[in-house]
């Protein structure tokens, strides 16, 4: 399993933190950026880091039926929203705003979420570790989910 994480200004102490949870549960985590807290804009680092999780993590979508990714991304801004709605621009992205346990959970297992988003500014580290916690741990449940992920994917096409 490998976790790809990017983040703009709002974020960076917040990316490192992420990145040692992940790093202490055994991940390869690859690092996108930014390394700094100069300003950056934000869709320009949800675009690279979407397109190498669909690159590197291959098809979720219908199309050959539904397999989970093996690459997951994680995008951190001021809120997560700006990062959730430029990933899900991406053909092949389902990017979710978590902002505790449950909706993560809940992304994971429903949803078939590949790339988890939070708010820098509006989630505390303790609950980012019970965020990260709760997707690692769960999965894709499938049956009725995916009739409905299928009805999402349709419109992509
Ligand atoms: C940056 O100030 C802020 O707008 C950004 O981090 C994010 O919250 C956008 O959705």
């Amino acid at each position: 399993m490998k976790y790809i994480i990017a983040t703009d200004h709002a974020g960076v102490d917040v990316k490192n933190y992420t990145k040692e949870l992940l790093k202490a549960k055994g991940y390869e985590v690859e690092d996108l950026g930014p390394y700094t807290s100069d300003r950056v804009d934000y869709p320009d680092f949800a675009e690279k880091l979407s397109r190498k999780v669909v690159e590197e993590g291959g098809d979720i979508s219908i199309e050959k039926d539904w397999r989970e990714s093996k690459v997951f991304g994680i995008l951190i801004c001021g809120t997560g929203i700006g990062m959730s709605i430029t990933a899900n621009k991406i053909r092949g992205v389902r990017a979710s705003l978590c902002h505790d346990a449950y909706t993560s959970q809940m992304a994971r297992e429903h949803n078939n979420s590949n790339i988890l988003c939070f708010g820098a500014r509006t989630t505390g580290f303790g609950t980012i570790e019970s965020i990260v916690n709760s997707w690692d741990n769960s999965s894709f449940q499938g049956g009725r989910h995916l009739d409905r992920v299928k009805k999402i994917d349709i419109l992509d096409r």
